[in-house]
Formats: structure tokens, sequence, C-alpha cells
């Protein structure tokens, strides 16, 4: 079997659609066949990282909003920053209402739409070496 990272999107323009709930249940499920399981929150409304069980997503010291910025200011990420672990087995970058300023600085952030992969690209290594 290959132990290369795969990632998978769910999006979709419109609300109430079924991707949280989509997100959720397929991680949950790929930790119970096994898998090593991420959950990237990207809704700045944070319903994923609210329904992991963090109710109160503002008050989080580190979010996704965070790790990108660092990315885009070219600044170490330690391994296993802002990750929450979830009793079911699967970890979560947690979202926050700071994303929505995150989508002005990706305007003039250089390869702006690498940012999310740069940021996995690097947790992949970081989780890797660690
Ligand atoms: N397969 C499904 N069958 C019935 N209801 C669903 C299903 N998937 C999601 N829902 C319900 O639909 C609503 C919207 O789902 P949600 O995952 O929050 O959508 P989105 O993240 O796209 O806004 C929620 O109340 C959720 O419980
Ligand atoms: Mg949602």
């Amino acid at each position: 079997m290959s132990n290369k990272a795969v990632i998978t999107a769910v999006t979709n323009q419109k609300g109430g659609t079924g991707k949280t709930t989509t997100c959720e249940n397929l991680g949950v499920g790929l930790a119970m066949a096994g898998k090593k399981v991420l959950l990237v929150d990207t809704d700045p409304q944070a319903s994923l990282t609210v329904a992991l069980g963090h109710n109160r997503p503002d008050d989080l010291p580190v979010t996704l909003s965070d790790l990108m910025a660092k990315v885009i200011q070219d600044q170490p990420i330690a391994p296993g920053e802002g990750i929450l672990h979830h009793p079911e087995g699967v970890d979560l970058v947690p979202a926050n209402i700071a994303l929505a300023g995150t989508e002005v600085s990706l305007v003039t952030a250089m390869s702006r739409e690498t940012i999310l992969k740069q940021y996995l690209d690097r947790y992949t290594l970081l989780t890797i070496l660690s």
C-alpha cells in the first residue's frame, strides 16, 4: 500500500449542502479504517471546528489563519503547532473568523494559490521528521 498522503477537498459554493458533515464523517471513518487523518477547517464560520468540540473557536490560540500567515511571512512552524487531537482519532487544524482576513492578505501574497498547499507540505514534512 502507498504511504503517500492524499488530500481530499470538500467544496461547494452553496451553504447547507453537507460539506461539514461529509468532512467529519469521512475523516472519522478513515481514522477508524486505520488512516492517519488531518482535517483542515477552511471555513471562517468554523463549523467543523465546533462540530469537533471546540465551542469557542475565536478563543483558540492558533488556527489556520495563523499558520497560513506564517507561510506567507516565511516564518517557521513548529511540529504539531496549532493541531488539535480528537478522541475519535482525527487531528484538526481549526478555523475561526480570522480566516476571513486571510482572504484579504492573500491578495498581495506571492503564489497565493499555493499557500495552503505549502502549509500542508510543511506539515507533512514536519510530521515525518518528528
Ligand atoms: N446526508 C445527509 N442527509 C441529511 N441531512 C444532512 C446530510 N448531510 C448533512 N445534512 C444536514 O444538512 C445540514 C447542512 O449540513 P452541513 O454539513 O452543515 O453543510 P455545509 O457545511 O455544506 O454548510 C445540517 O443540518 C446537516 O445535519
Ligand atoms: Mg459547513
